[in-house]
């Protein structure tokens, strides 16, 4: 079986498994579990311009359908991560997805511009749509126009070798209009989903859980709703009315059986996170079982497999 994930002219990997973004940080941790060049490819925890402290204490919480997070895209920024992380995670044979994110368009760019020709980069993941921030000013992906020109900004500054996926999030009307704006303003690819604005009260103390009161719910609860994103992404652009580009499928994937569900919704690769806190040894596990599972369907590749379920019978 022909495992390898083509994500794009420029980005074809071993196989489709990646982490998520801000669910491996930068890989040390994950890496006593699942050595980091077996991955399809690691994304990075979100890097912003400069270090970042996020929001106010508690910003995680567990649901009996999944887990909220309000961390605020706290972090060390970007000079740490081409200091200190880029050299060690590529010393590891790690493919690296690194997310970036601005508080506007021009630190976007000032991110993406940093990362051109470092060791081990295979691509750029631009999170336009974090759910937590204060007034939701860093959620581009709510605005077609602002997602259009972040992604242009990205693609401009990144230059003509790195891959731009611009990841979206399922909290709009018609995610196919975020998805138009992003493939116009040039994406290579599109990430699908970030997690979905929830919360959750604390019936002892009669307070949000959260401090930052909202949050960002992940896990199997999600999963319906990405599948669903992937599916109209990709209907979207067998029709015509979307510019074909290969789309990355994440939320609530815990196993093969997940996995291939966003294969057949049109996903060329899909990524792991919130099930990497039960299981850091996760990855490996689905890709093998994936592979499996595809030989016992007789599909010989899984490139065959992306989109299945947009055929008719
Ligand atoms: O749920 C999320 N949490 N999505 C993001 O894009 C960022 C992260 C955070 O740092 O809050």
């Amino acid at each position: 079986i022909d495992m390898s994930a083509p994500l794009g002219a420029r980005l074809t990997l071993p196989n489709p498994v990646l982490t998520a973004s801000g669910c491996a940080g930068y890989g040390r941790e994950l890496h006593r579990f699942t050595p980091l060049h077996e991955l399809g490819a690691l994304t990075t925890k979100t890097v912003m311009p400069y270090a970042r402290s996020g929001r106010a204490t508690p910003r995680m919480t567990e649901t009996p359908s999944g887990m909220l997070n309000s961390i605020g895209l706290q972090g060390s920024g970007i000079d740490h991560l081409v200091t200190d992380e880029l050299p060690w995670l590529a010393e590891h044979g790690a493919r690296v997805l690194v997310s970036i994110a601005g508080e506007r368009t021009e630190e976007f760019a000032e991110t993406a511009a940093r990362l051109a020709g470092q060791p081990g980069v295979v691509g750029i993941e631009a999170n336009i749509s974090c759910p937590n921030v204060a007034d939701r000013g860093l959620v581009f992906a709510c605005d077609p126009d602002a997602s259009f020109a972040a992604v242009r900004a990205v693609k401009a500054a990144a230059g003509p070798d790195l891959p731009v996926y611009a990841k979206l999030t399922p909290d709009v009307t018609r995610i196919t209009d975020i998805a138009a704006a992003c493939t116009e303003a040039g994406a290579d690819g599109l990430s699908m989903i970030n997690t979905v604005l929830g919360m959750a009260i604390d019936t002892h103390t009669f307070r949000p859980s959260l401090a930052g009161v909202t949050g960002g719910l992940s896990g199997p609860a999600i999963r319906p709703v990405a599948v669903r994103c992937v599916y109209q992404v990709y209907a979207a652009m067998r029709s015509g009315t979307l510019r074909p580009v290969p789309l990355l499928g994440m939320g609530g994937i815990a196993s093969a059986r997940d996995a291939l569900e966003f294969i057949l919704a049109g996903a060329s690769g899909i990524a792991l996170g919130t099930a990497l806190f039960r299981d850091p040894s996760l990855p490996l596990k689905v890709r093998d079982d994936l592979r499996e599972t595809l030989a016992r369907h007789a599909i010989r590749s899984l490139a065959d497999a992306v989109g299945l379920a947009h055929h008719q019978p």
